[in-house]
């Protein structure tokens, strides 16, 4: 059974209230890493997987994109979107990316934002964004750095090693981690960076740019707390572009 922590109202309520400061780490480190790698949205047909209440749609429509597909398992963040953004040019899916039925090359371009950590089979997702995409369309996403979901105990610091660091560990262990975070028992999958390059690469994409983004310096002296994410990376981000087909040899 998918997790679909996102329904859990004292989640949902912690959730909206941490995406309710703009200055906050969504904004300041892993939007603009993203943003950085779009190509012109005008006239595309955008494909958002994990669409939570809908921020990217609403750029890429004020970006003057075709279209905007959301895809979310969960029903309140989906109500969400559909509350803020009334536009012909949107429409919005309760599915989990997992059983999401993809139309062979009807999009341009596919975003995935902080979604695919809680997605247990990562390759099947892959396979159906490549099929979703037109020859040459591009695959953008983000996850979780696979630094932090390696241990998930977050910064320590002791008697021993006083200076607060961030523990890694098991890392080639690619399993199930459990953390708590607005409720207990929130399960993330951990993978390697290798595993989701090469995932990437064997499912038939080139790989455009790798980021592991952090705050810039005018951020941090905006808020200094954001800071700790200069001392390790919080996320990675990979793009990628569907390479065409081989051509069969006569
Ligand atoms: C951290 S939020 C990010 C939301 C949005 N992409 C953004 O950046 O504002 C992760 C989102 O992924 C969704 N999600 C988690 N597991 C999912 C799955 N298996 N299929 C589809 N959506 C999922 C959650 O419901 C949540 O809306």
């Amino acid at each position: 059974m998918k997790q679909n922590v996102y329904d859990d109202p004292y989640f949902f309520e912690g959730y909206m209230d941490l995406r309710s400061s703009e200055g906050g780490f969504n904004a300041a480190i892993e939007e603009p890493a993203v943003y950085s790698l779009l190509p012109p949205l005008e006239g595309l047909h955008i494909l958002d997987l994990g669409c939570g209440f809908g921020k990217f749609a609403s750029f890429c429509l004020k970006k003057g994109a075709a279209h905007v597909l959301g895809v979310d398992i969960s029903q309140k963040m989906i109500s969400e979107a559909k509350n803020r953004i009334k536009d012909p040019r949107a429409s919005f899916l309760v599915t989990p990316t997992e059983d999401f039925e993809v139309d062979e090359g009807s999009f341009n371009l596919v975003v995935s934002s902080m979604c695919f950590h809680y997605v247990k089979d990562i390759s099947p997702v892959f396979e159906k964004v490549a099929l979703a995409l037109i020859e040459d369309g591009h695959f953008i996403f983000s996850v979780e750095h696979p630094i932090c979901t390696s241990l998930l105990k977050g910064w320590c610091s002791s008697d021993k090693v006083p200076k607060k660091h961030w523990p890694v560990d098991d890392y080639k262990k690619e399993t199930i981690r459990v953390s708590n975070w607005f409720v207990n028992g929130v399960i993330k999958y951990h993978r390697t960076i290798e595993t989701y390059t090469n995932e990437l690469i064997d499912t038939g994409f080139s790989i455009r740019r790798l980021l592991e983004p952090g705050p810039t310096i005018t951020a941090v002296a905006e808020k200094p707390e954001l800071s700790e994410h200069l001392r390790r990376p919080p996320i990675l981000v990979l793009a990628g572009t569907k390479k065409a087909q081989p051509q069969d040899y006569v």
